[in-house]
């Protein structure tokens, strides 16, 4: 998708990707190499001008090889801080950004202990490489102790209060290097099994956006950010918790595509290239819905029916994001309508 956005700029892009069927085959050269090799790296940055990722478990330490002749945008600073959730919520608590409770976790006695600090409902996380919930449990009494530090304990973990959120929310935002910010709308996000599965947008009150908008420039201004970055925030009455940051494009923008002026891939383009940001407002009411696991038998019914549909070229695989559908309305109840139908249609066969 940041490939196809280079595209409209005038923008050619080449990929690092070790995957074979990797999607950004579609959009320009894809170097088959691992993550962190840093000579399938430093062949990538021979032939660019500047390289940018939208995967976190980049390593730091192989993108901080390739040396300071080497244009990286977002930071690898941002990164590493994005990469360890106790780094990261310990920055949010620096910054006075809002967190749930949250207590680090190294050993079955320091479970224990977070569990006397937190209380029930608690939920575990590795420190690094989780996502789309993987690496989590959720503690419900001490009875779950035992087991969950059987399964996860062999890593250095998070613990965290369970927060009963109102909503989850996402503030997204690009940044140059001289500091001139675009912020999109508030994103209403639903997960499902710790997976996104819906977002919404325009979402929240003035006095929301305008909040999220403070904890994500504070964020920013901090990490020296360039690039388009997205906060993932609980909504507890009219108060935000932080609950992670991702350095990169993210899957609660992909809406933007459609539905905003400009997309966040578009803008994480200009940001980094230092272009002027574009237009960041909604085209109207937006819905974007994840396909998750399997794909539509009948895509083409969802095109006829006005729907825009991604298909991201992956092999089916259970729990994996295969593609998204994008829905513009002109109004709230005929978008809410419109996903209803939407749903209907994917479960349907
Ligand atoms: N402390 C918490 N309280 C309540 N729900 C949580 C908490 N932490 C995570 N979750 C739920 O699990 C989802 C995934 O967790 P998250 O920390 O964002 O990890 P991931 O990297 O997998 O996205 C969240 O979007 C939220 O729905
Ligand atoms: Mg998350």
């Amino acid at each position: 998708m940041l490939g196809f956005a280079g595209r409209s700029l005038d923008i050619e892009c080449m990929f690092l990707d070790p995957s074979p069927d990797a999607p950004a085959g579609k959009a320009g050269t894809v170097l088959r190499y691992a993550f962190d090799d840093v000579l399938g790296l430093r062949e990538l940055a021979d032939q660019c001008e500047l390289l940018t990722y939208e995967f976190e478990n980049v390593p730091v330490a192989a993108i901080e090889a390739l040396g300071a002749d080497t244009t990286i945008y977002p930071p690898p600073a941002a990164l590493r801080n994005a990469q360890d959730r106790l780094v990261e919520k310990n920055l949010f608590r620096s910054l006075g950004i809002p967190t749930p409770d949250y207590h680090s976790v190294d050993s079955r006695a320091e479970l224990a202990e977070a569990a006397h600090r937190l209380g029930y409902p608690m939920v575990i996380k590795t420190r690094r490489h989780g996502y789309d919930g993987k690496g989590q449990m959720a503690l419900l009494s001490p009875d779950d102790l035992d087991a969950a530090w059987q399964s996860l304990g062999s890593a250095p973990l998070i613990a965290e209060r369970m927060i009963r959120f109102d909503r989850e929310v996402s503030i997204i935002g690009a940044r140059r290097a001289d500091g001139v910010t675009a912020i999109y709308p508030l994103t209403e996000n639903v997960h499902r099994d710790g997976i996104l599965r819906t977002s919404r947008a325009p979402a929240g009150s003035p006095a929301l956006n305008a909040l999220a908008a403070r904890h994500l420039d504070v964020l920013v201004g901090e990490l020296g950010y360039v690039g388009v970055i997205a906060l993932e925030l609980f909504v507890v009455g009219d108060e935000l918790l932080a609950n992670e940051f991702a350095p990169r494009v993210h899957n609660s923008g992909h809406w933007t595509i459609e539905g905003a002026r400009t997309s966040q891939f578009e803008n994480h383009l200009r940001a980094i290239l230092g272009l002027p940001l574009g237009d960041t407002a909604a085209v109207g009411q937006v819905a974007m819905e994840n396909l998750i696991g399997r794909f539509p038998r009948n895509p083409g019914a969802l095109t006829t029916a006005g729907y825009y549909l991604h298909d991201y070229g992956k092999e089916p695989r259970p729990g994996r994001k295969l593609g998204h559908v994008t829905l513009v309305a002109g109004d709230v109840e005929t978008r809410e309508r419109r996903l209803r139908a939407l749903q209907q249609m994917l479960q349907d066969h």
